[in-house]
């Protein structure tokens, strides 16, 4: 029951909501030993935001800290789970650990977060199928990824599949420079189909038209989903080319993980049980090139990070044949 260090270690059920309630199973060797290329995660996760009742939910998160005797907590996860670490750290002097763990890639202070890695994998695989439907027919195909507030799966996914177009949520929508772009590639490319990516996030120009909007989830965000059903209607009226999309939604966070997460996940992992062991707290683990680095959780969680400006300039180079 205890790991190499003499540790006994628990896993919260379902993120914050079992820290709160005092659910916890024992994480042995032998139960964790083959979870490596499986995706999720074995202890569930949700979207419980424990500061949203304050009151109530910090005085039982220290009730079950102390009842369990936590030594350190280990928070896995992105910018609400982070975010939730962060308080507890400098707010409540609990003992903290972070890796930063989103399919967005958008937290800060670090090059990746492992699940974008996945994703992106995934939506370039449906990205290619779409293409033999899209080239056979001569449509034009939009296809909706995940990112709300940072198009990084948009514009990697984009630019590893050739799309004609990379909508994300860091550059307004310009509609006519859309058009322009899909018609002068019709008349000057082989090819007679186009392929639009586009984040789930991604707004069009004010005054332009009015972007879809969702309801909120525990964390304030909006419950994204729709942006492609538009774009696919307005392209279609304006272009006359027919036009089909493809909303990719949960699929692209599926499946077994990539071997370079798998990889960034076993080296976060290390690096944060080592932080852990020499009680160095306050600290979420982070990728800088190819170096597992250790910056204060208060930089992860400081902003979004959005997608590098240089690296869109590439993507946008290829918009034109
Ligand atoms: O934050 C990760 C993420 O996958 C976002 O890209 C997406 O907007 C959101 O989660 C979807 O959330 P849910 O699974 O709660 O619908």
């Amino acid at each position: 029951k205890v790991n190499r260090a003499g540790k006994k270690v628990l896993g919260f059920l379902d993120g914050w909501k079992g820290l709160v309630e005092g659910n916890f199973v024992e994480l042995d060797v032998e139960g964790t030993s083959e979870i490596v290329p499986l995706g999720g995660t074995i202890i569930g996760t949700s979207r419980t935001n424990p500061y949203k009742n304050e009151k109530e939910n910090i005085p039982k998160i220290k009730k079950v800290w102390a009842e369990t005797d936590l030594e350190v907590l280990v928070a896995v996860g992105g910018d609400d789970t982070l975010s939730v670490a962060h308080r507890l750290f400098s707010e409540e002097k609990l003992n903290i650990v972070a890796v930063p763990k989103t399919i967005d890639n958008d937290i800060s202070a670090t090059d990746f977060t492992f699940g974008f890695d996945t994703a992106v994998n995934n939506a370039v695989e449906a990205i290619d199928k779409v293409r033999t439907t899209a080239d056979s027919h001569h449509r034009v195909f939009v296809v909706e990824v995940m990112g709300r507030h940072a198009g990084w799966i948009a514009t990697y996914a984009g630019l590893a599949s050739g799309a004609d177009v990379i909508l994300i949520p860091e550059k307004e929508i310009n509609m006519d420079e859309v058009i322009e772009i899909l018609k002068h590639n019709r008349e000057h490319s082989h090819h007679k189909y186009n392929i639009v990516v586009t984040a789930e996030g991604a707004v069009f120009k004010k005054g332009d038209y009015i972007t879809q909007q969702g309801e909120l989830d525990e964390f304030g965000n909006v419950m994204l989903g729709g942006i492609a059903d538009q774009l696919s209607r307005i392209i279609e009226k304006r272009t006359g080319f027919e036009t089909r999309m493809l909303v990719l939604g949960h699929l692209q966070r599926g499946g077994t993980p990539s071997a370079f997460d798998r990889v960034l996940g076993i080296r976060y992992g290390a690096r944060a049980a080592q932080l852990a062991l020499d009680g160095d707290f306050g600290k979420m683990v982070a990728l800088r090139g190819i170096d597992i680095v250790v910056v204060d959780i208060a930089e992860g969680v400081a902003e979004t990070k959005k997608v590098d400006a240089q690296l869109f300039k590439t993507a946008e180079d290829f918009f034109h044949p």
